[in-house]
């Protein structure tokens, strides 16, 4: 039988750390606030030069260096981001263009929080055809230009500026605080290659998406069904930052997690304590919190990335990746759970053995 296996994994985190204290000076909000309800302490942005496929390219390199994968070997790759460069193409293509990658199929999956996984099938599926031999699979972001701040507020909050933002500046940047505070910037990446007949390799998927209620975290609006799709009134709403019901997402989050969690393993029969590690998507530490305890998962299973990067979407899975196995948390071998919920809506776990 042949299986997808991640060969090689490598990230890419945005330069500009902005701390919850920094973002303070340019909204209502606090370190304490941001800290207790979230676990976010500190987020990274994007230089105003790099965009989400850059990240995702950055990314990229240290993965297929990682794997002693060459550029002309790579014949699928599967790009995730909710933050693309362009309206249209995707980042698949620039990503291509810019690695030097052979002319091959390039996909860009757009499921948000979920991105990744829907790509890891993506690419598992392919793998399993016999339609690609070695997949290249990214999660990128650039969250910083859903950011309601002027970039004299963002001077100033970096302690580049004397200058404070105005009232209406401050009011505006607070109606959003509940949003703002929790993204962060970064590209992360996965080589997955065909082997056959081993043990490692992508074990199962189970994806879901529901429409239902899309409007309690969405961008209102920049898209074609507005005419034209983009102009000067929907800035002025703020229709360009995403809304989030955030009280509804969390409730969805913990629920659907945990469902597709228990679902994964027991179609498996993997019991958690057979697992090495459950990756879980960075959206907010107390959904995590409670995913953990409700799965019956002690710490060391569970490791996280909110507290120094924030929400970085589709990288996110990918990151953690990355950092068990630069960290020697994961090793050949050992039996993962990846889980992520997300806008959409769309929820889904992998499992995997790395
Ligand atoms: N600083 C200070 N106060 C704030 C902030 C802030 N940054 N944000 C909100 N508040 C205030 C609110 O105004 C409210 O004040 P009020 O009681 O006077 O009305 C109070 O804090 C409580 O607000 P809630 O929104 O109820 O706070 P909650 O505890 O739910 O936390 C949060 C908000 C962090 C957004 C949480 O609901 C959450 O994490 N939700 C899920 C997010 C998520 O999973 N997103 C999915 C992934 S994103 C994607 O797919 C694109």
């Amino acid at each position: 039988m042949t299986r997808a296996v991640i060969v090689g994994s490598g990230s890419e985190v945005a330069p500009t750390r902005v701390t919850n204290q920094q973002m303070a000076r340019i909204m209502d909000t606090s370190d304490e606030w941001i800290r207790e309800r979230s676990g976010v302490q500190a987020r990274h942005f994007a230089t105003p030069d790099v965009a989400t496929s850059d990240l995702g390219v950055a990314a990229a390199r240290k993965a297929l260096d990682a794997a002693g994968v060459e550029r002309e070997e790579v014949d699928l790759v599967v790009f995730a981001t909710m933050t693309p460069d362009h309206y249209f193409p995707g980042c698949g293509t620039l990503l291509q263009h810019k690695l030097g990658l052979r002319d091959v199929p390039c996909f860009d999956v757009r499921e948000q929080c979920s991105g990744f996984l829907y790509g890891l099938q993506l690419a598992d599926v392919h793998i399993r055809a016999g339609l690609a031999k070695t997949a290249l699979l990214v999660g990128a972001e650039v969250h910083l230009g859903f950011m309601p701040w002027t970039s004299q507020n963002y001077d100033y909050a970096l302690g580049r500026s004397d200058v404070p933002p105005t009232k209406e500046e401050w009011d505006w940047n607070s109606r959003f605080r509940h949003l703002v505070v929790l993204f962060g910037d970064a590209g992360a990446a996965v080589v997955l290659r065909a082997a056959e007949d081993g043990e490692r390799g992508v074990i199962d998927h189970d994806l879901h998406g529901s429409g239902a209620d899309y409007q309690k975290l969405y961008v209102p609006g920049t898209g074609f069904k507005h005419r034209p799709y983009t102009d000067p009134e929907q800035f002025k709403r703020g229709d360009h930052i995403p809304f989030m019901d955030g009280r509804y997402v969390f409730r969805m989050a913990t629920m659907r997690m945990v469902e597709v969690a228990r679902a994964v393993l027991e179609r498996n029969r993997v019991a958690p304590d057979q697992l090495k590690l459950v990756l879980m998507h960075q959206a907010n530490l107390r959904i995590n919190e409670h995913c953990q305890k409700a799965l019956g998962l002690p710490d060391e299973k569970v490791p996280h990335n909110i507290d120094r990067y924030g929400n970085t979407t589709a990288a996110t899975i990918p990151l953690l990746w990355d950092e068990c196995v630069r960290d020697g948390r994961l090793q050949p071998g050992d039996l993962v759970l990846m889980v992520a919920f997300g806008a959409g809506m769309t929820w889904g776990a992998s499992l995997v053995r790395a």
